[in-house]
């Protein structure tokens, strides 16, 4: 099973030494984006948004939060953030607490299927879908809750077919729970569930130079609260990951959507 780490918070004071309101945003950046390009890839996913400060977006899978955060901060939206381990959203409502963003964002322990809300101005989800096996579905279930030319930005993990990744992963430690498409498998799969393509773009270049990057970067953020450090087996998972998009035997793609 993955994401079974439970009192993050705690974890991740442990390993700063110190109170996680305490650490700068460059730091949080380095523990709280849970996904391939950190806070830069967030960044690069932003404009197709089109968020103001009047919208309201739906984060699904939204982890330990870095990224809704981030989103809120930049653009002034209200984010609501949903994803099924409960721990990651205890720990995401603290960080959120401490960054003093409680009235702009909150987090629920919850299927996107069971959200009451039906009428969101804009949708992301990160790193979520390859945890997914009926991918129609889920974004059949992003697509309930969206207004009618919505945007969905997706940032995700595809195989090439060239090959299988070593485990673990980020998303997966066994293998057991990693459902793997690729590129074209899952921009069809978006679009049968209600979604016209504005944009679908492979980064998979820039993120392995991210990944060339992310080691000194870390080390310059001076903190040992770090996601690797956090993770069980993490530097290991970082490193498959890693090297299975520099061997080209994953792609990461950054996709707009429309909600029709
Ligand atoms: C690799 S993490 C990415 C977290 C976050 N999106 C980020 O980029 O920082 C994957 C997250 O997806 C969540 N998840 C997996 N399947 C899900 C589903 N069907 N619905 C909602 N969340 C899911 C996991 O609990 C985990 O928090």
């Amino acid at each position: 099973m993955t994401y079974t780490e439970t009192d993050l918070v705690a974890a991740m004071e442990q390993l700063a030494a110190e109170h996680v309101g305490a650490l700068s945003q460059p730091q949080l950046d380095g523990i709280d984006q849970f996904h391939a390009g950190g806070a830069e890839a967030v960044e690069r996913l932003l404009p197709s948004l089109r968020l103001d400060p009047t919208t309201t977006v739906l984060d699904v899978g939204s982890g330990l939060g870095g990224p809704a955060r981030q989103v809120a901060r930049s653009s002034g939206c209200a984010v609501v953030g949903v994803d099924l381990t409960a721990s990651y959203v205890d720990a995401a409502t603290t960080l959120t607490e401490a960054a003093g963003l409680s009235e702009a964002v909150r987090f629920l322990v919850t299927d996107v299927a069971d959200l009451q809300r039906r009428d969101f101005d804009a949708a992301f989800t990160i790193h979520v879908q390859m945890n997914v096996a009926d991918k129609a579905r889920f974004f059949a279930g992003i697509a309930d809750h969206l207004r009618p030319g919505a945007r969905l930005a997706i940032f995700d993990v595809c195989r090439t077919g060239t090959g299988e990744p070593n485990l673990p992963l980020p998303w997966s430690i066994e293998g057991t729970d990693s459902y793997l498409a690729t590129p074209d498998e899952l921009v069809a799969a978006v679009e049968s569930s209600g979604f016209e393509t504005v944009e679908w773009v492979d980064e998979s270049a820039w993120v392995v130079d991210w990944f060339t990057e992310l080691g000194a970067r870390l080390v310059a953020a001076g903190t040992g609260a770090t996601l690797p450090a956090l993770l069980d087996d993490g530097p290991t998972r970082m490193i498959n990951f890693a090297a299975a998009v520099s061997d080209g035997v994953l792609s990461v793609h950054r996709g707009a959507f429309e909600r029709r």
